[in-house]
């Protein structure tokens, strides 16, 4: 009698052993496995934030980020001066952009927002970047390509990972538009709901 109790004891806690297992591995699996609704997606992988640096991943082609942040709230207020800065720093070395100067490893950029993609003569450019010239660089172009260049000119040669911080990119693009004999007008701010912490910038100024 005793001997069966200790039996049915054991029983029980294997039982119940496997019970808990059973839980917890359905517990886990629901966290890590998207749950019932999304079998098989990786809650890991969804939880995703878009980090600095996210275009270095994108360059290496897997998990380009389809959404290029729009920046246009950014430009009323961009710092041409700390652009030109970040132009010395990352660009100058491949880049002329003074007035007379001319190609260096890339072309020369003088003028370059609301010039057609590819159009110095007497540059070789990729067959990729040659695809694009029908476009032309305005600010929502140059946004896209200082962003991440080998996404959106597939094949291109230039040898950037690009500018994942929103704020360098309005200040380049608008040193760049400086540089040039007919500047263009700063892009109207979209109505494109900006984050927050931008509503402010975003509200357009009353003249
Ligand atoms: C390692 C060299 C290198 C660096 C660094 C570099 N570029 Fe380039 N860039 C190139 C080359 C090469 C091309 C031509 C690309 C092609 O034909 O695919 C190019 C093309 C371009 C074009 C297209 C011009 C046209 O005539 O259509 C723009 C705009 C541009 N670069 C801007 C920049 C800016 C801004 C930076 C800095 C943030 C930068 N590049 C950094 C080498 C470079």
């Amino acid at each position: 009698m005793s001997s069966n109790l200790n039996l049915n004891k054991i029983a029980g806690a294997i039982l119940l052993a496997g019970l808990i297992g059973m839980v917890g591995g359905k517990v886990t699996e629901f966290l890590y496995d998207g749950g019932p609704e999304h079998p098989g997606e990786k809650i890991e992988e969804k939880r995703g934030y878009k980090i600095e640096g996210a275009s270095e991943a994108a360059a290496g082609g897997d998990t380009a980020p389809a959404e290029v942040p729009d920046i246009s709230a950014l430009y009323p207020t961009a710092d041409a001066k700390a652009g030109g800065d970040f132009f010395g720093k990352k660009c100058s070395v491949c880049h002329n952009i003074g007035k007379t100067e001319g190609n260096k490893v890339g072309p020369r950029l003088w003028g370059v927002i609301g010039r057609k993609v590819a159009s110095i003569p007497d540059f070789n450019y990729s067959a990729g970047m040659k695809s694009h010239a029908d476009r032309t660089w305005t600010f929502d172009e140059m946004n896209h390509f200082q962003w991440n260049p080998h996404t959106w000119v597939p094949g291109t040669i230039m040898g950037y990972a690009g500018t994942p911080k929103d704020q360098d990119r309005a200040n380049l693009i608008v040193y760049l538009n400086s540089q040039s004999d007919s500047p263009l007008p700063l892009p109207k701010p979209s109505a494109a709901k900006p984050a927050a912490k931008d509503a402010k910038a975003a509200t357009p100024a009353k003249k």
